[in-house]
């Protein structure tokens, strides 16, 4: 049985059966409302089968074509299982276990799959989306799989008793919202090898959790605060690039987009890059290093995440959004060529709009792209409270001399609401002064390890430079 998904107002519509007689439509509505809305459009059965066959003839015929031939046309009818069945003869996943199963990684425990999302999904049929996070940051999952689409991954810092308020957290966001959560979702636990969690009722941990949650009581992160917290009270600190790791590691697509919780991608992008691979093999061949940059943004508070470029163009110029960290590290973010990327109009489809090394002015950015599994992972002895725990992959990167390329339409936009200085900063000053200490320690490793390129750096000429951001380039 072949699926194929077809955009119809706000439908997404897949295709379940195409026989020679009858064609049966079933729409799935994912649109505004929490529930799974499944309509039957077979007594449109005239339109369709007209789509149908044409689909059918379209099929037979790009079968027998080559790659070249492929357009990244984004009205024509977006196949799945096509694309899949193309983009498998050019990429092969290593066998990642769906199973729940328990590894040490340095001072903690991780249990992978916890819960597992119901869905299955190819090696090159979508992107999986990786992320760190705990309870407190579930709020965003579902405005994030409403925009994504696709299999997302993440792992939670769950020490002591903040393990149990986790499986509250997970057990409400699977019950009580997007039914695309429980579909599309999976969730990993981890905790210090000192704060396992203690087995209550007689069960142990592996075995807890239990799928169930009374909707009408509201989520541990609305009722519990930070006061409430194991990891608080015990003075943990949250290890983020560990569960980096973790999210990215238990990942089972080839392409995985190693995100964060909070930032919102632009909608139907799994569906543009696969087809942008398609057309562009040449970039991703076994020992290329390139990968693939979403520019990212903030807006503030009272403000709707836009739709597209476009939208997001008008909102820069009115101020309504700005660069992500504008306030804090503007160069940590600042993308290759950003002054005109934030000029350039939206165009059809998906493409890039520029491509360069992390050095030069671009020598502290800490980008967010689509990658695969033999990208660097993150240095788990830096933390969240010490900052810059992007820091080392990155500059990882800029020594193998990696590209990055910046991609044209697509980009991230951060929860509404503008940060404006970093708790870290205060609070956690040991921390940071620690962390940076640990930076340099880790960058001569580095260099023993893969040699040394001076135009690679960790540091803005050794020391935060502000900059300010001319009003003129938005
Ligand atoms: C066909 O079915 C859909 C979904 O049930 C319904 O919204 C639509 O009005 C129907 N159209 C006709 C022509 O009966
Ligand atoms: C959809 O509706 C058609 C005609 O109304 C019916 O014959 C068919 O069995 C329905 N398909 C499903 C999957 O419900
Ligand atoms: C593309 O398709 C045409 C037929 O439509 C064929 O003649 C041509 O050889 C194909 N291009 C390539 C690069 O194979
Ligand atoms: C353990 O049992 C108590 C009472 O029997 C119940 O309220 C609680 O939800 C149970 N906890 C878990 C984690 O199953
Ligand atoms: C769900 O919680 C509400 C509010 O606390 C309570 O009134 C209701 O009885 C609970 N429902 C079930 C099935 O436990
Ligand atoms: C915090 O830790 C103290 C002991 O260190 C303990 O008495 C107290 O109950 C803990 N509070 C919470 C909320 O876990
Ligand atoms: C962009 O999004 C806005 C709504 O935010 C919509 O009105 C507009 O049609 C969209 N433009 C394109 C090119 O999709
Ligand atoms: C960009 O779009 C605007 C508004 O649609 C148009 O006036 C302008 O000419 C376009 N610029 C370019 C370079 O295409
Ligand atoms: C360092 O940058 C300079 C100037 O951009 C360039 O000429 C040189 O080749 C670079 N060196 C390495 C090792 O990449």
């Amino acid at each position: 049985m072949a699926f194929r998904r077809i955009r119809d107002n706000s439908f997404y519509c897949f295709l379940a059966g195409c026989a020679i007689t009858s064609v049966y439509f079933l729409c799935v509505s994912y649109s505004t409302s929490s529930q799974l809305q499944l309509r039957n459009y077979s007594n449109l059965s005239k339109h369709y089968s007209q789509i149908c066959n044409q689909w059918k003839s379209e099929l037979e015929m790009r079968h027998t074509k080559n790659i070249a031939n492929v357009t990244n046309d984004e009205n024509t009818y977006y196949d799945e299982e096509e694309t899949k069945n193309l983009l498998d003869d050019y990429f092969t996943c290593d066998s990642i276990p769906k199973y729940k199963y328990i590894v040490q990684r340095g001072q903690y425990y991780a249990i992978f799959n916890f819960v597992q999302a119901e869905k299955e999904v190819g090696c090159t049929e979508t992107i999986t989306l990786t992320a760190p996070g705990d309870y407190r940051f579930l709020d965003n999952v579902a405005p994030l799989v409403e925009r994504w689409r696709g299999p997302v991954s993440i792992a939670l810092y769950a020490p002591g008793h903040d393990f149990y308020t986790t499986l509250q957290a997970i057990a409400y966001v699977r019950q009580c919202e997007n039914r695309l959560i429980k579909d599309l979702v999976s969730f990993h636990v981890f905790f210090d090898i000192n704060h396992v969690p203690i087995p209550r009722n007689e069960t142990h941990i592996l075995d807890t959790y239990t799928d169930t949650y009374n909707c009408s009581i509201p989520p541990p992160w609305e009722t519990l605060t930070d006061l409430d917290m194991y990891k608080t009270n015990n003075s943990l600190l949250y290890p983020i690039n560990t569960a980096r790791n973790i999210a990215k590691l238990a990942a089972r697509t080839y392409f995985q987009f190693p995100s964060d919780i909070e930032l919102y991608p632009t909608r139907n992008f799994i569906q543009l890059f696969l087809n942008f691979v398609k057309n562009n093999l040449n970039l991703f061949g076994q020992d290329s290093k390139n990968v693939f940059v979403l520019p990212i943004f903030e807006i503030f508070e009272d403000q709707a995440v836009p739709e597209n470029k476009t939208a997001l163009q008008k909102m820069l110029k009115s101020n309504t959004a700005i660069l992500f960290h504008q306030k804090m590290c503007a160069l940590c973010h600042r993308v290759i060529n950003g002054e005109n990327w934030v000029l350039a109009n939206e165009t059809k489809g998906l493409g890039v709009f520029s491509v360069g090394k992390r050095q030069g002015r671009y020598m502290v950015w800490e980008p967010f792209f689509i990658c695969t599994q033999k990208e660097p992972l993150w240095d788990e002895r830096m933390t969240w409270e010490g900052q810059k725990n992007k820091m080392i992959q990155a500059y990882t990167m800029c020594i193998m001399d990696y590209n990055f390329y910046v991609l044209d339409n697509a980009f991230l936009i951060h929860k509404p609401g503008i940060k404006k200085e970093k708790l870290q900063m205060t609070k956690f000053k040991n921390e940071v002064k620690k962390s940076n200490q640990l930076i340099v320690d880790i960058s001569v490793e580095l260099q023993r390890m893969y040699g040394e390129n001076k135009n690679c750096s960790t540091s803005y000429k050794g020391k935060i430079v502000k900059v300010k951001v001319k009003k003129s380039i938005l």
